[in-house]
């Protein structure tokens, strides 16, 4: 049984100011909330203090980037063990960190294991461009973005996978329930056959791209959706709200 996830990825936005107050305003009715698990991922000047406002919740913290070296010469980069003390969850790969900064499948991947060496959950982001979509290289595209990831990463609670197509992130124009469906029982299905069915069955899969209050119940009805990586809409405190609510009372119908 997969234990569904609601994450939301707040990116370059709010500063510490109105991210304390966000915060604020999601606790209270988020941490009533228990068989899904929330998780909000604001921008690293904020952690700490979102940390301590964390405290005794059952909400959960992540970054949304690192770099893979410890520690040494990378101006303007965050190591794996400065965040190790501040969340449990990190974004690795998210498109807008492949397409702007140049992101490799080779870096992405140490990064992964970079997370892993200090206890990080990594939320690894796939997924194909316009183009590639429109050509008919979804498969291939995420097929070589999973390539690298090794066995040990499915090890039960460690990753999660989230799909999200680019030409569905920040448009308004997300994917179909069944499209992502469809989709992430692809992604299953390749993972099944290089390390085996049941670590296949266990690993959660998030559909990411335009999700909000008002479609959130077409994904996660879908058998292969385990829940969404939430952008634009999880910085609006009632929207995010609602998307949690709703994937709650889902998942306790069932
Ligand atoms: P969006 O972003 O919900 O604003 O489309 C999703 C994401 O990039 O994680």
């Amino acid at each position: 049984m997969r234990i569904p996830m609601i994450a939301g990825n707040w990116k370059m936005n709010t500063t510490v100011t109105e991210a304390v107050a966000l915060v604020k305003e999601m606790r209270p009715e988020l941490d009533r909330i228990d068989n899904v698990d929330k998780v909000i991922c604001p921008p690293f000047v904020s952690l700490a203090a979102v940390k301590e406002l964390l405290t005794r919740s059952s909400i959960k913290l992540g970054a949304q980037n690192l770099y893979f070296e410890e520690k040494g010469a990378y101006t303007g980069e965050i190591s794996p063990l400065m965040l190790a003390g501040l969340c449990q969850l990190v974004i690795i790969g998210h498109s807008e960190r492949r397409q702007y900064f140049k992101e490799t499948v080779e870096t992405v991947d140490k990064k992964i294991k970079a997370a892993f060496k200090v206890g990080l959950k990594p939320i690894l982001c796939v997924g194909e461009t316009p183009k590639e979509n429109e050509t008919g290289k979804t498969k291939e595209v995420l097929s070589k973005q999973l390539s690298l990831t090794s066995s040990q990463a499915y090890n039960p609670g460690g990753l999660t996978l989230a799909y999200e197509p680019i030409w569905a992130i920040g448009t308004g124009r997300a994917a179909s329930g069944e499209q992502a469906n469809q989709t992430i029982a692809f992604i299953r299905q390749h993972i099944s056959k290089q390390y085996g069915q049941e670590i296949a069955q266990a690993v959660r899969i998030l559909y990411g791209g335009s999700v909000t209050a008002a479609n959130i119940a077409e994904f996660i009805n879908q058998p292969e959706i385990d829940g969404a990586l939430v952008g634009g809409a999880s910085l609006k405190a009632s929207e995010f709200l609602s998307i949690v609510k709703q994937t709650s009372s889902f998942k306790r119908a069932k």
